[in-house]
């Protein structure tokens, strides 16, 4: 199927990629003429595992080309997907404008038959929102067909985005006729579908699914980071815990780990959304307000350990920090809990060295003139600290040098906000450990 995608953004260029290497013609479009410039010649403006390999072998079979306007992209276009961000506002509600800047840009450009499939998480009620502004002009058009909206959610997760969609658990359709429902379905043939995995339902509960999944993620955090909580206080361990609630098949293994809350571009922005949709209809949401209490929380009681440990003194003390990304395997640090801490630890006046695998510009670029220094590895931001803190799970750091590590720290207290390490293992190098969701007050 020839496929416009509109928006070369994470969700875009990855859904761009893997459908042209699904042997579909796409086309991207995005305003960004540096960004497009990069991407044609191979490069991407992030990092995600695998996905610059299929981004130069499907610019090298000429599937998938860059475009700067909708108009030159849509001649022969059988769906177009919007891809756009749709960011919080400050009152947490999402911003929309994108959406709709490019819907207009849609309805004065799309004159043949043609599908809208929005991609981007959107609240309730848009698809019907920009199918009535897609058609507005139309019916006096008579030559010119209607075009129908489809709500498709992505359900990719940053850092393993490429085998998601190649593997998907689920794919969802929402539309309003059978014609795009097939049509979606025949898009997505090529993928690992079975029939079961394909969802097919109304476009309000398709675009409702995406937030009820990202609600009910965000629960979980906050369930297990409360529950690691109380485990400290009553001198039980959250990871032997963990292992009885996984053992309930009702319950699942996975997405339990307690840590520093969670981060990243969805999770905290759609549940705000959410969060802001429910009070239109005036509905209380009791549940995801807490879960957003319960994950603010968590960041804060970090830094307020950090702050008792020192007695309440912060100022001039040596903070080294391994991991900026808000998971690993990914260079964002949106909403990342890592730069909450160092904003933290500079108000108080402590001095911070910073280390990551690949997010240390984005970090950068986010923290604005800061006196952090980032250094070249994990052990030199360590030379002199006076403690470090472990805040993103990085392969790198989970079996480090310790008695390295030991040596040329001044300190001997490692702040694990992941649960990463083992006490008993830290303390034969003379390391003291204090896992955030494990032990009582350090
Ligand atoms: C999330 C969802 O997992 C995806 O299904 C969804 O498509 C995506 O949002 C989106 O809406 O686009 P993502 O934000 O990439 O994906 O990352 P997750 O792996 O879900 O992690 C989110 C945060 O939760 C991270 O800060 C992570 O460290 C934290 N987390 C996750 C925990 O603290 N504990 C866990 O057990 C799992």
């Amino acid at each position: 199927m020839n496929v416009v995608i509109i928006g070369a953004g994470y969700v875009g260029l990855v859904t761009g990629c893997c459908l042209a290497e699904a042997g579909h013609r796409v086309v991207c479009v995005d305003h960004d003429a540096e960004k497009l410039a990069g991407l044609r010649s191979g490069r991407l403006p992030f990092h995600e595992p695998e996905l610059v390999t299929i981004l130069g072998e499907q610019l090298a079979s000429g599937r998938l080309l860059f475009e700067d306007s909708v108009a030159r992209a849509m001649p022969n276009a059988d769906l177009v997907f919007l891809a756009v961000g749709t960011p919080s506002q400050t009152d947490g509600s999402a911003n929309l404008e994108n959406l709709l800047r490019c819907a207009n840009e849609l309805a004065a450009t799309a004159f043949s038959d043609c599908m809208v499939v929005v991609k981007s998480t959107v609240p309730v009620g848009t698809g019907d929102r920009l199918e009535a502004l897609l058609n507005e002009n139309r019916d006096q058009h008579s030559g010119h067909p209607r075009i129908r909206v489809v709500s498709n959610p992505e359900f990719l997760a940053e850092g393993r985005a490429v085998q998601d969609f190649r593997h998907p658990d689920r794919i969802v359709i929402g539309a309003n006729d059978a014609g795009s429902a097939a049509a979606l379905a025949q898009l997505y043939a090529p993928f690992d579908v079975d029939g079961m995995r394909l969802m097919f339902m109304d476009r309000r509960s398709a675009e409702f699914a995406k937030y009820a999944c990202n609600a009910m993620l965000a629960a979980r955090i906050s369930m297990i980071n409360e529950l690691a909580g109380l485990a400290s206080g009553f001198g039980a361990d959250i990871e032997a815990v963990c292992g009885v609630l996984k053992g309930d098949p009702r319950i699942g293994g996975s997405y339990l780990h307690p840590g520093v809350g969670y981060g990243g571009s969805c999770l905290p922005k759609d549940l705000s959304a959410l969060i802001t949709c429910a009070k239109t209809i005036g509905e209380p949401a009791d549940m995801l307000c807490s879960t957003q209490r319960v994950n603010n929380r968590q960041g804060r009681r970090l830094l307020e350990f950090i702050r008792e440990y020192f007695r309440g003194e912060l100022r001039g003390k040596r903070i080294a920090i391994w991991g900026l990304s808000f998971k690993p395997a990914t260079d964002d640090v949106r909403a990342a809990p890592s730069l909450a801490l160092i904003r933290g630890l500079l108000n108080e006046g402590a001095l911070v060295s910073a280390y990551d695998p690949v997010a240390m510009k984005a970090a950068s670029l986010a923290l604005g003139a800061t006196p952090v220094v980032f250094g070249a590895s994990a052990m030199s931001v360590c030379e002199g600290a006076d403690a470090l803190v472990l805040m993103t799970e990085w392969d790198e750091f989970k079996a480090p040098d310790f008695k390295a590590l030991a040596m040329c720290m001044q300190g001997s207290m490692v702040f694990d906000a992941r649960n990463l390490y083992q006490g008993s293992m830290l303390r034969q190098y003379g390391l003291q450990h204090f896992a955030l969701a494990r032990c009582a007050r350090p």
